[in-house]
Formats: C-alpha cells, structure tokens, sequence
C-alpha cells in the first residue's frame, strides 16, 4: 500500500533536511508537527518558486514523487508522520489484508500507521489476526516490542477507545460495529517488523465489539478492559467476550477493578452462556463463575449512566484464568533393590493433554535411572497412549566356561504404576572379548524366517550392542538352534504379539552363560530335523552382514543321515578389501574342506555325510551387502564309512 523512494539527504545549508516521498495510490502521507513544538521548524513540498512551506503539517495525497523539504536537521525530533489508508468494507466479498510498508520506511520519525475502515451500517467489521494474536493492555501502558495497537470506533457520542493492544497475545478476531480505525504507533528509531491483520465484512451486529480470545493451556490468566477504560464508558451499549478455552481445562473470571456508572435507567449487567447450560447473568459485585469447564462468552450490558464530568462511566478490569481440571496420579518407582533396571516412559499421543512428571519436574519423556527411586505423576494420561519400556544391564565377571547359567526373567515391576510394560531389553556386558552364549532354558530356539515365521506370544529379538540385529528368536517345539554364541556384548529386547502388557509373562527367556573368546563373531550350534527342511540366516538377514563379522554354523548330521546343504537365497556384495568366503567342511578335521567367494558361482546343493561346519565371512563391501539364506535337509544315507571313497 506504500511504497516508493524515499531519498535522505542533508542539504547544502546544514540545518536542513530533504526527503523524497512517493505515496501509494489509496495512501495519504501526513507529517505534523508535534505537540508543544515552537515554530522554528516548517516543513516544505516541491521546490524552487512552486514550493509551499507550513509549520505546522503537510498532507501528501497524490501517487507522485514529491521532495520535502525541513529547514531543520532533526526534523523527527519535532515531526511525527503517519500514513493514513482508507478502507471501505461495502460488499461481503471484501477482504483486505492491512499490510505494513518497508520495515525501515521513516525510521529517523515517529510512525502512526491508520486504517480508517467502514462497512455497511448495522454490519461489524472485521479484524483477524492470522499469526500472532494481539494482548489487551491498559491504555496508560505500553509494549515491550514497542508496536502499540488501537481501535477506535465513531459513534453519534463520539470516538471512544475500544482498547490498547499488544502483539502476541490470546485475541485472535475484533469485531466493531460500522466505523473505525485501526491504530498502530511505533516510535522513531525502531524498526517495523510487520505484523498483518486481515480486514473483512462480518455479520450483523450484536454487540458494539466483540472480542474472541483462544485461551491456550493453562496454566495460564490473561486481561480485559472495557472501552475508554479507566476515563469510563457511559452508553448504553453492549460488548461481547468469547472465549474458547481448551479441553481438559477449567477456567475461573475474576473483576479486579470495577468502577460503576450512575445508572439512569435499566442496570449494569453481565450474561454468560456456557456450554449446553442455560444462560445466566451476575451483576458486577456478584461472584463470576469459578471451576467451570469448556467455552463461553461473557455479554457485559452498560445500563444508561448520568454523563457528568465529575460522575465516572463504567469501567471493568478482569481477569480469565485457565487451569487443569484434573487430578494427577501419584506413584513412586524404587528400583534401588533391581540392579541395573532402568524404565522409560514416553506419550506416544502428540495431540493429548497428557502432562508427567519426575521428581515435580515436568518431562516429555520420563527416565528413572538404574538404582533411584523416583515420584511420578500422570494428569490426564491415557493408559493406551503411554509406553513403559524397560532395560537391565548385567555385567557378567570373567568369562567362567559356563559354568553358571543366568536366567532372563522379566522382573516385577511395582504394580502402582499405571502403564503396561511394552518392551523389555537385557543388556548383557561381558570383559574382555568374552563370549554371550544363549540357550532356551527348554528344548532349542529357532529363528524367524518367512518360511517359518516365530507365532509365539514373544520372540526375542538378538542384536550385538553396536546396534546391528542378528536376528528374532522365539522357542518352539521344532525348533533347531541348541547354541547362539555372540562375541561381545550383546543385547536382547523381548518382542510381544498381541499382548499388552509384557509383564504378564515372565520368563525365562533365554539361559546365558559366558564363555572364553570365538573366533567368529556368531556361532549356532544346528541339530537340524529330520520331519523337514531347517533354514540358516546370515546375522541381520535379509539385509547384509556388517563389514568383516563372520559367522560359523556347526550342524550335527545323525548317524545314519545325510544332510543336503542348498544356498537358497543369495546376495554377494562388490568387495572394496577382502573377499567374502563360504567354506564347508567336516567337522572331524581330517575331511576335505570346500570354499567359494564372491567371484564365484555358488555350488548347487552339497551332501554332507556327516556333521559339518559352514563358514561365512564378510568382506568390506563397495557396494550391495552380503546376506545368505542357506536350507538343510536331512535324509536317510549312506554310512559314514563309504562316505570318503564315494563323495567329495
Ligand atoms: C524555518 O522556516 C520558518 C518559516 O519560513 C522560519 O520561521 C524558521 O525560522 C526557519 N527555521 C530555521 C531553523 O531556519
Ligand atoms: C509470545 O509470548 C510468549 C509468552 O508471553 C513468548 O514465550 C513467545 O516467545 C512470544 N512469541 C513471539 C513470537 O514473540
Ligand atoms: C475443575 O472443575 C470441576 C468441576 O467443574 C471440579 O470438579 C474440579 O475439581 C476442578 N479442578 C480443579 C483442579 O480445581
Ligand atoms: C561391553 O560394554 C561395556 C560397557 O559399555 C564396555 O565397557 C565393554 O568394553 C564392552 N565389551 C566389549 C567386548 O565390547
Ligand atoms: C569355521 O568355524 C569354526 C567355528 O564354528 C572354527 O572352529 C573353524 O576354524 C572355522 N573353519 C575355517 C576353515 O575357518
């Protein structure tokens, strides 16, 4: 709405000051002198003999480059400027956003920024606040950022100050019945940093003004004044709050300050309607409604009061206040007899009024460290959005050639708190380059795989603790693997299937015993079955392996059997260093050992007469990953004697 050059330049005689000003069309520019100001300072347009000099203002109204000139250096020490524009409402499609011109425009004068706006009589016009919503303030104060905002409305009585404003702040529309104008002053030296509203034609008046306020989650309070508050409003009219406070909240009106009119005729009277209830009114000394819940508007009615200069009009201060309406869940969690426990609790909802906390300290995620006992508190937190996770470190001594097994049991947790376990993971942290070995505590475990996917209530899932998975593990009665074997420390994070809360089975999981150093990083120990095929899976199946890690699988073929190895899934990676390698041999060390690389074509299947190792080794990959699914199928064969002399 205004732009256009403007030029700073001190002229050839010191103690004057020339600008060039351009109005935008629809746009008026006014310099006036200040208040108080003598007339030592004239303001002047054009130049040479068409120029026109006044001391006290100067109005620009044409869209047309035009030198101003100040016979005085500082002239925004004695000129204020403001730029006016007009805007007439007539129509309901009229939208108009009220934008701000460059934020720097003036800089060395006061800025008055006026919008002169009008609709329709018995219409209101409308102001949004799209971003940042404005905060009321008493006229006599001012804002921080130094942006003051005003409205003001014509009536038959006069102008009268609907309110002062600040930016950012609860009220997000004002509507104002017919004529008004829009006020903004920011003092000189400070840069505008825009911040627009839109106008626009709204429906037919209720009110004088009505004013809509989104009060945020409390806690949280916030003013209101009435119109020439302080000096007093003496019509007899009526202004309109609505307030839309949040769920899950109650709010309370308090009247701090109210100054009564001397009524002629009818009362000061204040109308709420809240919610589903019948509307019911209080007069101003009354009690306003505390510990109510949900949105509501307050109607304040001025009765029709004595205008005399020494009778003041109405004038009311108050207050809304917003707070949680619930009652928040207490419990404590001693983990100080559970070594190495430590529980997390997360809101898995974004959009919930949930609100926890530790210790009196609100959390978005809740953490008890290993061996503390914590208060907790839970306003508003439903059961199904919460996520109790929970984590055991064991540090195991020396290894001990696994001569004290360890049972992985989910221990009880205290049964106060009001979330359902939803994961629990061992850690398990072993010395040197000790070796985890895991077991089922009955029969063997088997991996899940697509062909034979684990369906328990849990599976485990297995990863080494640099955070690569092996893979997920359940026991089931045909299951194959007797021995994991993981070099390092390893961590175990057990899975549910449409089970709730995990802490309703409690293990055992799985038996761990620590053994001396391996020289691969995974061993399995297989006995496969003989009812049908058994698969093997490289560590992180069916993605790659990590770079460099083998992985070995000693498989027990029965007497009298034969064992079918077939690759049935391959993926070989491009080497960058290394070679990835496959090497099958017996596992009595005097037997012929067969081994292929990346570059090579796998073999179709091997007959293994006897129980056998297979080998696999990573390389440094360049690119693609390695990842084998392997089958094994036991068949009635030859006796292992005639084995030597008939196969390879
Ligand atoms: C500026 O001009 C006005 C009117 O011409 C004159 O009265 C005043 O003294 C001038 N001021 C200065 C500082 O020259
Ligand atoms: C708005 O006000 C709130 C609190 O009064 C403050 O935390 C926030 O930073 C302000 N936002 C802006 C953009 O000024
Ligand atoms: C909120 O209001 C309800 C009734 O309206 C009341 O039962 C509850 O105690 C209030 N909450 C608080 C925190 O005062
Ligand atoms: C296992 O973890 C512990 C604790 O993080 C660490 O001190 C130790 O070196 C790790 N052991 C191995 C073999 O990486
Ligand atoms: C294969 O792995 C086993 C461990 O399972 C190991 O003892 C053996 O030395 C390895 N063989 C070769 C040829 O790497």
């Amino acid at each position: 709405m205004f732009s256009g050059l403007i030029l700073l330049q001190i002229c050839k005689i010191s103690e004057c000051h020339k600008i060039e000003v351009t109005p935008d069309s629809g746009t008026i520019v006014i310099f006036t002198k200040k208040p108080g100001q003598g007339l030592d300072c004239s303001v002047c347009k054009d130049e040479g003999p068409s120029q026109t000099c006044n001391s006290i203002l100067l109005k620009l109204t044409e869209a047309q480059p035009t030198t101003v000139t100040f016979n005085c250096s500082q002239p925004g020490d004695i000129f204020t400027v403001e730029i006016n524009q007009e805007i007439d409402c007539l129509t309901s499609s009229c939208s108009n956003i009220a934008v701000h011109p460059d934020s720097t425009r003036f800089l060395e004068f006061t800025r008055t920024f006026t919008w002169d706006l009008k609709v329709q009589s018995g219409k209101v016009f409308q102001l949004d606040f799209p971003s940042l919503g404005m905060r009321q303030i008493k006229p006599s104060e001012s804002c921080p950022d130094k942006h003051t905002y005003s409205i003001t409305t014509y009536q038959r009585t006069g102008p009268a100050n609907l309110g002062t404003f600040c930016r950012n702040g609860t009220i997000s529309r004002v509507q104002v019945l017919y004529r008004g104008r829009v006020t903004l002053e920011v003092p000189k030296g400070t840069d505008l940093s825009p911040s627009d509203f839109k106008v626009s034609m709204g429906p037919a008046a209720t009110a004088l003004v009505e004013v809509d306020v989104k009060l945020p989650r409390g806690p949280f309070s916030a003013d209101f004044f009435t119109p020439n508050y302080a000096t007093g409003w003496y019509n007899e009219e009526k202004i309109k709050w609505n307030f839309a406070v949040k769920p899950m909240h109650n709010f309370t009106v308090h009247f701090q300050q109210y100054t009564a009119p001397e009524c002629q005729r009818k009362t000061v009277s204040c109308d709420y309607a809240l919610g589903d209830k019948p509307p019911f009114s209080r007069t101003p000394k009354d009690n306003q409604p505390t510990n109510e819940q949900g949105d509501f508007s307050l109607t304040l009615a001025n009765c029709d009061a004595k205008k005399v200069a020494i009778v003041p009009g109405l004038s009311l201060n108050f207050n809304v206040e917003v707070f949680r309406s619930g009652t928040p869940y207490l419990c404590t969690v001693d983990l100080r007899n559970e070594e190495g426990l430590s529980l997390q609790i997360e809101n898995k909802n974004p959009e919930s009024y949930c609100e926890m906390s530790l210790n009196s300290v609100m959390q978005k995620k809740i953490v008890v460290p290993a061996g503390t006992k914590a208060d907790l508190s839970f306003l508003d937190c439903p059961v199904q959005d919460l996520q109790l996770t929970a984590t055991k470190v064991i540090d195991f001594p020396s290894m001990s050639a696994c001569d004290t097994r360890t049972s992985l049991s989910i221990p009880a947790l205290d049964p106060s708190l009001p979330v359902p376990l939803h994961q629990f993971t061992w850690l398990l942290h072993v010395r040197d380059q000790g070796t985890v070995d895991l077991m089922s505590p009955k029969g063997n475990l088997h991996q899940s795989l697509p062909d034979k996917q684990c369906n328990e209530r849990v599976s485990m899932l297995i990863s080494e603790t640099e955070g690569s998975n092996i893979g997920q593990f359940c026991s089931t009665a045909e299951s194959t693997i007797q021995k994991i074997q993981i070099k390092g420390n390893v961590s175990i994070t057990v899975i549910p299937k449409n089970i709730k809360d995990l802490s309703q089975v409690k293990g055992p999981f799985l038996g761990v015993c620590i053994s001396p150093e391996i020289t691969e990083n995974v061993i399995y120990t297989v006995s496969p079955l003989i009812s049908g095929p058994t698969y093997t899976a490289t560590p992180n199946w069916p993605d790659g392996m990590n770079p460099s890690l083998s992985a070995s699988w000693i498989v027990y073929v029965p007497q009298d059997y034969k064992a079918e190895l077939w690759f049935s899934s391959v993926n070989k990676p491009k080497c960058d260093t290394g070679h990835t390698e496959i090497i099958v041999g017996p596992l009595d060390s005097q037997g012929q050992t067969q081994s292929w690389r990346e570059d090579q074509s796998f073999p179709g299947p091997l007959i293994q007469h006897q129980s056998f190792y297979l080998n696999m080794s990573n390389c440094e990959p360049k690119s693609d990953h390695f990842a084998v699914l392997s089958k094994i199928r036991i068949t009635e064969g030859f006796p292992i004697f005639c084995q030597k002399n008939s196969f390879k």
